[in-house]
C-alpha cells in the first residue's frame, strides 16, 4: 500500500496580530528545594564557582536560555519561610526545618545573595511573600528591606548587610498555591482573598511601582477551580495586576499520542481563567483588564516514585530530579507555543524549575553542568520568540486519542520581531509515524528570506540526555525552502521545528 501523504497548511499574515509578547513569558523558577540552590546555582567548593560560590558553568547555561525573570524563593517552601533567616552574616543564620519538602534549610543563600546571582545571570527576580504562616507585616517589611532606598529600619538593615542600593524588585507574588491543602497555612478562597487584598494595599503603600500576582488555582483539576479564581478576584481585582496559573503534565500511561495532545487542555485552562477574570471585570464594572501569570509549568512525573524514598531532614537531597525524554521536549515545545498564542493575556510564565529540580539544566556535584532535552525548545522560543505573536491559520489532519478528539497533527505559533525584521515559525508534528507535507503562506512577508530551519528529532521517543552524552540535540538541516511567498517543507514524524526568516 502506498504511504499516506499527510498534508498541512499554515497561513501567516502580518495583520493577524494576537498581541505583544512580554519577555517575562519566558521566565523560570528557583525554589529552595532539592539541589536547585545548594548544588545547583551555588556550590562553594566547585572549581568553576565565583568567590561567592555561584557556579559559572550554570550561569552560562542560564544565559544561553536568556531567562528574563526567575521566581524565588518558592513554591511550597515560601509558605513557611521566614525571610529574616536568610539575611545578615551567614555564620549567624539559623538552620531550620523546612516543612514543605521536609529538609533542613541552612540559609546560606537568601534574598541578597539571590539578587547577586540574578545580576550575574542577567535576569530579573520575581519575589514571593509568605501568606501561609505569615502575612501583611512580614510582607511589607520584606518589601521595605528590598526596595526602600534608606532612612528606615528595614532599608537601613539591608544597607548594614552590605547592600547600599535597593534591589528594586518589581514583580511580587502574594503567596503560593494557597488553595492547596498541602500548603502550610492553606486557606479558603475568602480567607486568602481578604489577606491578599490587605497585603497588596500595604505593599503598594511601601512601593507603588511594584506589580502584584494573586494566587489562582494550583492546577485545573482542583475541586475549587474556577470558583477559587472568582472569589479571589472578588476581593482583590482592583489591587492586583496578574492572576497565577500552575500546571504540570506527565505521561504516566505511556500513551504518547494522548500526552502530546495535553496542550489542548492547557489551552482550555487559559481560556477558562481568562473568562473568569472577565466575568469579575464585568461584575465590578471595572475598566481594568486582568493579565495572567502562568508561573509554574512543566513536565513532572518521572521522579515521583524516587522522591517517596528520600529520608527527611537532610540538606539539599536530590528531589524532583526528572530526567527528560525526547517526547517531553516535544510537549514542552507545544506548551511554549500555547503560551505564545495567548500572549495578549498571559504576560508572564515560569518554566518550573531551572536547575536540577524538574529542570532544563542539571549539575554533577563537583563536575559538569549539562542540558536536558527540554533545554532546546525552551531556548528556541525564549531567544526567537520576542516581538508580536501572530495568529497562524492552521489546516491540518487530525486524530483522536484517549482523552481528546480532533487533535491537529500540526501545532504552531508565530512571532514577528518587527524591530529586528525577523519572522519565526515554531512547529510541532504530533504524528508518531509519518512526516507532514507542509506549505506555509508567508506572502505578506515578501521581502523576507529563509534563514534557518532548525529540527529536533529522534527515532526514540524515550531518548534522554546525560552528563556524558547528548542524544537529543537540534540540527539546522531542515529541508524548508521559500519560493514566491510559500515555504515548502516536510516535518519529520514527531519533530520540533523552528523556521526562521529575515531580511
Ligand atoms: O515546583 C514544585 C512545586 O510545585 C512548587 O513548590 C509548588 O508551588 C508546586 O506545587
Amino acid at each position: 500500500m502506498a504511504e499516506q501523504q499527510l498534508k498541512a497548511k499554515v497561513t501567516i499574515d502580518r495583520e493577524f496580530k494576537i498581541g505583544d509578547i512580554d519577555k517575562r513569558l519566558y521566565g523560570s523558577f528557583i525554589e529552595h528545594l532539592g539541589r536547585a540552590v545548594y548544588g545547583g546555582i551555588y556550590e562553594l567548593n566547585h572549581p568553576d564557582s565565583t568567590e561567592q560560590g555561584f557556579r559559572t558553568d550554570v550561569i552560562e547555561l542560564v544565559k544561553e536560555l536568556q531567562v528574563p525573570i526567575v521566581r524565588y524563593p518558592g513554591g511550597n517552601m515560601v509558605s513557611a519561610y521566614n525571610w529574616e533567616d536568610g539575611v545578615g552574616p551567614v555564620s549567624e543564620r539559623p538552620k531550620k526545618l523546612e516543612l514543605a519538602w521536609r529538609v533542613v534549610e541552612p540559609n546560606y543563600i537568601g534574598t541578597n545573595e539571590f539578587a547577586d546571582w540574578a545580576k550575574l545571570a542577567n535576569t530579573e527576580v520575581m519575589m514571593a511573600v509568605n501568606l501561609g504562616t505569615r502575612g501583611i507585616d512580614a510582607a511589607r517589611n520584606l518589601l521595605e528591606y528590598c526596595n526602600h532606598p534608606s532612612g528606615s529600619y528595614w532599608s537601613d538593615l539591608r544597607r548594614s548587610h552590605g547592600y547600599k542600593e535597593p534591589h528594586k524588585f518589581k514583580t511580587w507574588c502574594l503567596g503560593n498555591e494557597m488553595d492547596g491543602p498541602w500548603q502550610v497555612g492553606h486557606k479558603t478562597a475568602d480567607e486568602y482573598g481578604r489577606l491578599a487584598l490587605e497585603t497588596a494595599k500595604a505593599m503598594r503603600l511601601v512601593d507603588p511601582t511594584i506589580e502584584l500576582v494573586a494566587c489562582g488555582s494550583s492546577n485545573a483539576n482542583m475541586p475549587t477551580f474556577p470558583e477559587w479564581e472568582a472569589t479571589t478576584l472578588e476581593h482583590t481585582y482592583e489591587e492586583v495586576d496578574y492572576l497565577s496559573l500552575h500546571q504540570y503534565y506527565g505521561n504516566r500511561s505511556g500513551d504518547t499520542a494522548n500526552y502530546l495532545a495535553k496542550t489542548l487542555e492547557m489551552d482550555d485552562f487559559i481560556k477558562t481563567v481568562t473568562a473568569t477574570c472577565d466575568y469579575i471585570k464585568a461584575k465590578k464594572r471595572s475598566k481594568k483588564t486582568m493579565h495572567l501569570s502562568f508561573d509554574e509549568w512543566n513536565v513532572w512525573f518521572h521522579s515521583n516514585q524516587a522522591d517517596q524514598e528520600i529520608e527527611p531532614w537532610s540538606i539539599a537531597p536530590p528531589q524532583l530530579e526528572d530526567v527528560y525524554t525526547f517526547e517531553d521536549a516535544l510537549l514542552v515545545g507545544s506548551i511554549l507555543m500555547t503560551l505564545v498564542r495567548h500572549a495578549d493575556r498571559v504576560k508572564m510564565a515560569c518554566m518550573a524549575q531551572l536547575v536540577n529540580v524538574i529542570a532544563p539544566i542539571m549539575t554533577e556535584t563537583g563536575g559538569s553542568a549539562w542540558k536536558q532535552t527540554i533545554f532546546y525548545p525552551y531556548m528556541h522560543v525564549s531567544i526567537f520568540g520576542r516581538g508580536t505573536s501572530l495568529k497562524p491559520v492552521i489546516s491540518s489532519p487530525k486524530y483522536d486519542s484517549k482523552d481528546f478528539t480532533d487533535v491537529p497533527y500540526l501545532d504552531s505559533a508565530v512571532v514577528w520581531n518587527e524591530e529586528k525584521d525577523e519572522l519565526t515559525i515554531f512547529l510541532l508534528n504530533r504524528h508518531l509515524q509519518d512526516a507532514l507535507d507542509l506549505t506555509i503562506d508567508v506572502r505578506s512577508f515578501e521581502e523576507y528570506k529563509l534563514k534557518e530551519h532548525i529540527v529536533l528529532e529522534n527515532d526514540d521517543l524515550k531518548a534522554v540526555n546525560t552528563v556524558r552524552q547528548e542524544a537529543v540535540k537540534p540540527h539546522s538541516n531542515g529541508d524548508a525552502s521559500l519560493d514566491k511567498g510559500t515555504i515548502c517543507t516536510h516535518l519529520s514524524k514527531a519533530s520540533w521545528n523552528v523556521i526562521r526568516l529575515g531580511k
